[in-house]
């Protein structure tokens, strides 16, 4: 295999050098181009352009392969815990039992945020979304810290990165209380991470709250699952946020924004909706794969494609066998599973869908599962969030680690040549 590239404009040959990833994936480094021929390469969504080299996940799309650091998401979903899964992405290797424990125990030991964080929950109206609140509560907690926000500080990013990993769980939860006006829950550092985020959301403080292990394994699984996914666009997000040495919080919470959008993890509470749509429809659920095909419909089946994955989310695999049996276990039957499984066979039969290779991705059963433990729609993207947080923080560390430059992308410019200005008073209605 060639290591170079040639590149051929008009009748000059520029000769570009090639890069080959650990599992064979193969780059052309355009960085040299525009100095040597003028030209930029251009490419709106990223469909085909690499922002960075990574050594946290490894996504085969067309196998439906997805690891952590070498790690199979199937083997950590049924073996590991969501504060190894952190450990391993932010920490880069899997923890020794005795470094597992003292993680576990310094993430424990900051689940509490300051007490004036929930004034500031005040000020949002009633209804206000959480994952508005989630994003600017994240925000602002910078502010509790800020003379220790430093991204070139090895022992500020660790303490951050534990604050971030133990205080987000409790601001989300905050916020759920707050949308049902509810008194706040305070953190059981008691609890596993999982079980702590349930009383959190759950517990009344009024009576004991009974804990089902059934769901704290379930949450964990689910958080596990959405831990990281490479250079999505949220963690893209944080990634171009941190190059500007923006601090980590100030990052992550412009990640939160990014994934609240229905194409990223919006989706999850998307998927609902829009089953719930098709239940009460009489028309079926033909309607809306017909609708999906029609482009001039604007609708598209939510939770179906996925920009990497040509097959089975490997994600959206396992959740699927998890929706039975959890709601098996939570002794619960819900309708909508079974409008879910019939709408993935119809649509995995029709030739639009196969063509395009759309399968379901991670959103399609997760908001099942949310739902099954009593977990409000909106909430569902703060759960993917809350699971997506070691990921962010991951690939945020490691682009400060690796020095890389301000993230700015060229332009190709298709306004208007230079025009004289028009005094407003000499303009034409
Ligand atoms: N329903 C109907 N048609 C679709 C769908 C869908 N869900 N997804 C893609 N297509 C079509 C699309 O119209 C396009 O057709 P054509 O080639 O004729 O123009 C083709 O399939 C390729 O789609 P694309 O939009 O160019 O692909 P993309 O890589 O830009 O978008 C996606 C990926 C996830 C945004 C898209 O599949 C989608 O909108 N899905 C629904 C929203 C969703 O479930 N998002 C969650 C993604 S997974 C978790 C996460 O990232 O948060």
């Amino acid at each position: 295999m060639s290591d170079t590239a040639t590149l051929k404009i008009g009748n000059d040959t520029y000769t570009l050098p090639t890069i080959v990833g650990t599992e064979g994936e193969r780059a052309i480094d355009v960085k040299p181009l525009r100095r040597e021929s003028g030209h930029i390469t251009l490419d709106p969504g990223f469909l085909n352009t690499g922002s960075c080299r990574s050594e946290i996940t490894f996504i085969d799309g067309e196998r439906g392969v997805l690891r952590y650091r070498g790690y199979p998401i199937e083997q950590l979903a049924e073996q590991s815990s969501f504060l190894e899964v952190a450990y391993l992405l932010t920490q880069g290797a899997l923890p020794s039992p005795s470094a597992l424990t003292e993680w576990e125990q310094r993430i424990t030991r900051h689940t509490l945020v300051h007490e004036d964080m929930k004034r500031m929950y005040e000020a949002f109206p009633p209804n206000a979304h959480p994952m508005a609140i989630l994003s600017a509560a994240v925000s602002a907690l910078s502010t509790f810290y800020q003379d220790e926000v430093d991204p070139l500080d090895p022992d500020q990013v660790q303490i951050n990165t534990i604050r971030l990993l133990a205080k987000v769980p409790t601001i989300a939860a905050f916020s759920l209380k707050r949308s049902q006006g509810h008194r706040y829950t305070y953190p059981d550092n008691g609890l596993s991470y999982a079980g702590r985020l349930l009383k959190m959301m759950f517990g009344y403080g009024t009576e004991p709250y009974e804990l089902d292990e059934d769901q704290e394994s379930a949450l964990d699984k689910l958080l596990i699952l959405h831990a990281d996914h490479e250079q999505n666009c949220s963690t893209t997000t944080v990634r171009i946020v941190g190059s500007s040495k923006a601090n980590l919080y100030a990052s992550i919470s412009s990640g939160i924004s990014a994934l609240w959008g229905p194409l990223h993890g919006g989706a999850n509470q998307a998927v609902i909706e829009m089953l719930e749509t098709i239940q009460n429809d009489s028309d079926g659920i033909d309607k809306y794969v017909r609708l999906a095909r029609d482009k001039s419909s604007g609708f598209r089946l939510m939770g179906f494609g996925h920009r990497v994955y040509k097959s089975y989310d490997p994600r959206a695999k396992i959740l699927k066998g998890a929706a039975d049996k959890i709601l098996a276990g939570l002794g619960q039957k819900d309708p909508l599973l079974d409008v879910a499984r019939r709408l993935e066979e119809v649509a995995l039969e029709d030739s639009y869908f196969r063509e395009k290779n759309l399968y379901p991705n991670v959103d399609f059963y997760s908001g099942i599962i949310y739902r099954a433990m009593g977990i409000p729609v909106n909430m569902f993207t703060v759960m993917f969030a809350l699971g997506r947080l070691p990921g962010w923080i991951a690939h945020w560390r490691e682009g400060n680690e690796q020095g890389l430059p301000i993230g700015r992308p060229r332009q190709i410019y298709t306004g208007s040549g230079e025009r004289p200005y028009v005094p407003v008073g000499q303009r034409e209605e």
